[in-house]
């Protein structure tokens, strides 16, 4: 017996043979190692997976729910007998045509008062953690009662309020209509909460760049959002609103405010709602979306323009001084965060 002669070659033959594919695929896997590098990896990932890696996240494009809610929360929204002179209504003050904020560094409230702040914008507020320069309110349902009772906003109390709209007919039934209790304190506030819970502004310029469609923006406003990240804005202006997420003092890297000297209460700031003295001039960080509308800028509403702004934020928040081109690139990216409002853009 034994395995005859020819066949024993043929084994031969194959066991060469994958003797040799072995050291190929050993020799193919050692280089692959060798020339391994975990950044190699990036360039393959899809769009969609990178943006996450972004520290802006583009506003969520959502489907309107309630549509009565929010049709009733707008009316209230321009309504004038929500202040006790029936003077002032939210839009007043929150101009859709400004970007939801206003133009004048201070706003005019009932009986011709000056407000102690800039306003800010109503748009995107949903995506703030806190409420006012000062993060004075957690929720939107206690600030909107802070500001109707304040008596240098609305100057009104709730029981006044409630018997002047009972009076008209239109509201007793649209309220009815969606209230089994009709007009109270809390049907109003609801309303008002739902409605501007859903003013926000996907579809910027930069949110479609954020998913994927890098024609979105030119290489110049390419270049800004490079620097925005790069001189480290980021580190403060992130998220969902390119702020609103978080507190810092205005003024880390120099003393802004005995350079604009006259500093006032309302300057220091979050001090006023803790009492800490750790908080002096400290700020909640403000959204920047739709910032090229929301002129002039700061609490104090100090700077008219967006270069004028940047300017500021590079000398006292990251201590440099910056070419004027690159400031330029910034706002330009800046520029880019105007969004939708109900489809069409703002401004
Ligand atoms: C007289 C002008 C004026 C009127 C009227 C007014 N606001 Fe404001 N609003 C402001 C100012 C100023 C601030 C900032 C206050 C602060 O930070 O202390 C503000 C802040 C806000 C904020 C917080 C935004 C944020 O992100 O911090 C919301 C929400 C808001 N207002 C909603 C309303 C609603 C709702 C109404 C009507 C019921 C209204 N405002 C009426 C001037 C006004
Ligand atoms: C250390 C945190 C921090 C850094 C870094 C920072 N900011 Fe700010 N930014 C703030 C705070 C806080 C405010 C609010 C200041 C105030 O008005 O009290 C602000 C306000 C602004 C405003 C005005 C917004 C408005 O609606 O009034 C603009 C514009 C702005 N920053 C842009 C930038 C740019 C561009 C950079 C980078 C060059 C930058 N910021 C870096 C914290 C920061």
């Amino acid at each position: 017996m034994g395995i005859p002669a020819q066949h024993r070659s043929l084994f031969r033959r194959l066991y060469y043979g994958v003797l040799i594919a072995l050291c190929l695929l050993v020799a193919t896997l050692w280089s692959q190692i060798r020339h391994y590098q975990p950044s190699r990896l990036r360039v393959q990932w899809a769009p969609e997976v990178r943006f996450t890696e972004e520290p802006i996240q583009p506003i969520p494009v959502e489907n309107v729910a309630n549509p009565q809610k929010i049709a009733l929360g707008e009316q209230l929204f321009q309504e004038v007998r929500l202040s006790s002179d029936n003077q002032v209504s939210c839009l007043s003050c929150h101009k859709f045509e400004r970007g939801g904020a206003d133009d004048r560094a201070h706003s005019v409230g009932i009986r011709g008062q000056a407000t102690q702040v800039n306003t800010p914008s109503i748009f995107n507020v949903k995506y703030n953690f806190r409420f006012n320069w000062d993060g004075e309110f957690e929720n939107l349902s206690d600030h909107l009662e802070g500001l109707l009772t304040s008596p240098s906003v609305m100057n009104m109390q709730w029981e006044p309020l409630v018997q002047k709209l009972q009076q008209i007919p239109t509201y007793r039934r649209e309220f009815a209509q969606i209230y089994p209790d009709g007009i109270t304190a809390s049907s109003i506030k609801d309303a008002i909460v739902v409605y501007q819970e859903a003013l926000t502004t996907p579809n910027s310029r930069f949110d479609q760049f954020l998913r994927g469609d890098k024609q979105a923006l030119t290489a110049t406003e390419q270049e800004g959002y490079q620097r925005f990240k790069e001189y480290g804005c980021v580190s403060c202006h992130q998220g969902i609103n390119v702020g609103g997420n978080l507190f810092q003092r205005f003024g880390v890297m120099g003393n802004y405010f005995a350079d604009r000297g006259n500093i006032t209460e309302s300057d220091l700031g979050r001090y006023n709602v803790t009492r800490d003295p750790a908080d002096r001039f400290v700020f909640r960080v403000p959204s920047l979306r739709n910032v090229a509308l929301t002129a002039p800028y700061f609490h104090d509403g100090s700077a008219k323009t967006l270069e004028e702004a940047i300017a500021i934020m590079v000398k006292y928040q990251l201590g440099r001084s910056l070419p004027p081109k690159h400031i330029q690139r910034i706002a330009e990216f800046l520029r880019t965060l105007t969004g939708e409002y109900q489809g069409n853009p703002l401004g």
